[in-house]
């Protein structure tokens, strides 16, 4: 492999390329992008529609088996995923959230406003993140309440989780059952404050943004704090914020929320299963949309000179269609569709390794672009999850600068590029690619050189149709089977399948 990694930068032995049709890729592994934090591959877990309750928590007396209340094949899926840092509680929902109605063994039992009303339990609270998280080896993202708290329940929350001396809210932890503290990876203070987090003015919000942020402390090694941003293309709200003079020094990112809606219509998004090839067109012109939006993103961060280390953090992103009738709030299906468009967003993110720390899907299980579906005691991995999965050992590699000559596709009056690629080098000096075609009806063949390796092995996730997913009757339409490519005269030749992701280790 390391062989492999020295040799293919010498880009002259693309000269030695026959004059094939097919689409040219070349890997310049003299040049870095950076690290792709495992933050990259995070996700986000709101009260929501179906979630937490059911889907990812059942109880210690379900009869589903679980362990400590958290299911167990939905944790076992999880798992598999090396899910590195999980954001919680909301999203809106974490503007109505109250820690304590979600701590001892009394729970209170409330209502969810933000979501249609729905009864909150409160079963699911801090010591079953926390110790969620802790299980399956994940950072902490919290995000706490502005809205409807105050800044002294949020003090008071932080000195719950985190302090490890003696205090009376440590006491209360340790009396529920957790002698040591946890530690809160990243922390945000209010969510989407532009609407559903209050209708702030930028200025307003930017003010209370720097009060709370100069008294949430937590105890031992501070958590990045990441200011709630803009949404979409719409930078203007986020420049308003990092205007105030102070918040740069208090804060270390800044957030950008970006969801793919099929026709880019709030009213009517499109189908999650039953959608023409325009929409499938419309749905990757749409997810194709985030790279000017984190450009104008981290334009906009330059201009303030906020320094190297400030991140943008996608942490709201994926595929928002139309809601099933009848269904929990934000239950949609997820089809092939869906794990194209995570992994183009995945093959975007890397390009920016350098600037975006951490982005988070939306959602676990159940809700919006989920991993997992589950019906009562059962359970249906999504194309998504695939896609999470096969993308794992990117996971803290190396981004390296690729060049990628794609054919265009076109659908009406959309026209984009057919194809898209990343590579980075593993911590091992293994290069992993990364491929997606994009293209409903056309298979297309990828060329690069193999500088000496002899085949690139790996797994290709297609479907039959281009709506093709997984149902609790058939687990397995949708689901990646293996690859391997021979190289012929030094040169590898990947066969994409029309709509497909491909993940290829050179070996
Ligand atoms: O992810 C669903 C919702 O989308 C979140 O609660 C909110 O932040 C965004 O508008």
């Amino acid at each position: 492999m390391r062989k492999f990694a020295t040799a293919i930068s010498a880009l002259a032995t693309l000269t030695a390329l026959p004059a094939f049709a097919q689409t040219e890729l070349t890997i310049n592994t003299d040049s870095e992008i950076g690290v792709i934090q495992p933050e990259v591959y995070g996700q986000f877990l709101e009260h929501l529609g179906g979630q937490p309750y059911d889907s990812i928590w059942v109880g210690k007396k379900s009869k589903i088996p679980n362990t400590d209340g958290i299911r167990n094949d939905v944790f076992d899926a999880l798992d598999k995923l090396d899910i590195p840092v999980i954001r919680w509680p909301g999203g809106c929902y974490a503007d109505l959230y109250h820690w304590r109605d979600g701590v001892g063994s009394k729970r209170a039992g409330r209502t969810n406003m933000a979501w249609g009303g729905t009864p909150e339990p409160n079963t699911f609270g801090t010591h079953e993140f926390f110790n969620l998280a802790e299980r399956l080896g994940a950072k902490t993202y919290l995000n706490v309440n502005l809205g409807t708290g105050t800044l002294n329940e949020a003090t008071d929350w932080l000195e719950y989780i985190t302090f490890d001396g003696k205090s009376d809210l440590a006491d209360e932890r340790r009396a529920n059952g957790r002698a040591e503290p946890w530690k809160i990876d990243y922390l945000s203070v209010g969510n989407e404050t532009w609407g559903c987090g209050g209708h702030l003015r930028p200025d307003a919000y930017a003010d209370l943004y720097a009060l709370w942020a100069t008294f949430l402390k937590t105890s031992g090694e501070q958590p990045k704090r990441v200011i709630s941003g803009s949404h979409e293309g719409n930078i203007d709200y986020s420049k308003d914020v990092l205007d105030h003079p102070n918040i740069g020094s208090l804060s270390e990112g800044i957030s950008l929320h970006y969801y793919t809606l099929p026709t880019g219509d709030w009213g009517e998004k499109g189908d999650a299963l039953d959608f023409p090839e325009e929409e499938w067109a419309s749905t990757i012109r749409n997810t194709l949309r985030i790279k000017p939006a984190i450009d104008a993103s981290l334009a906009m961060i330059d201009e303030h000179e906020l320094g190297d280390d400030f991140g943008l953090y996608v942490d709201e992103w994926g595929m928002w269609v139309d809601g099933e009738e009848g269904a929990p709030a934000l239950y949609q299906q997820n089809t092939i569709r869906d794990a194209v468009v995570a992994a183009l967003n995945f093959n975007i993110f890397h390009d920016y390794a350098d600037r975006v720390p951490m982005t988070n899907i939306a959602q676990m299980v159940n809700v919006l672009q989920a991993m997992i579906l589950v019906d009562g005691p059962d359970m249906v991995l999504t194309p998504t999850y695939h896609v999470f999965e096969m993308y794992t050992p990117f996971q803290g590699a190396t981004a390296l600068e690729i060049a990628l000559d794609s054919p265009s596709y076109t659908s009406g009056d959309i026209s984009f590029p057919a194809l898209s690629a990343t590579a980075a080098r593993t911590p091992e000096g293994e290069i992993v690619i990364g491929l997606v075609n994009a293209d409903p009806k056309s298979s297309h063949d990828v060329s690069l050189p193999a500088s000496g390796a002899a085949t690139l092995n790996g797994r290709v996730l297609t479907a039959a149709r281009m709506d093709g997913h997984n149902t609790f009757d058939d687990k397995t339409a949708v689901v990646p089977t293996s690859m391997s490519v021979s190289a012929e005269n030094d040169i590898f030749t990947v066969t994409l399948p029309a709509h497909s992701v491909v993940v290829l280790t050179m070996e």
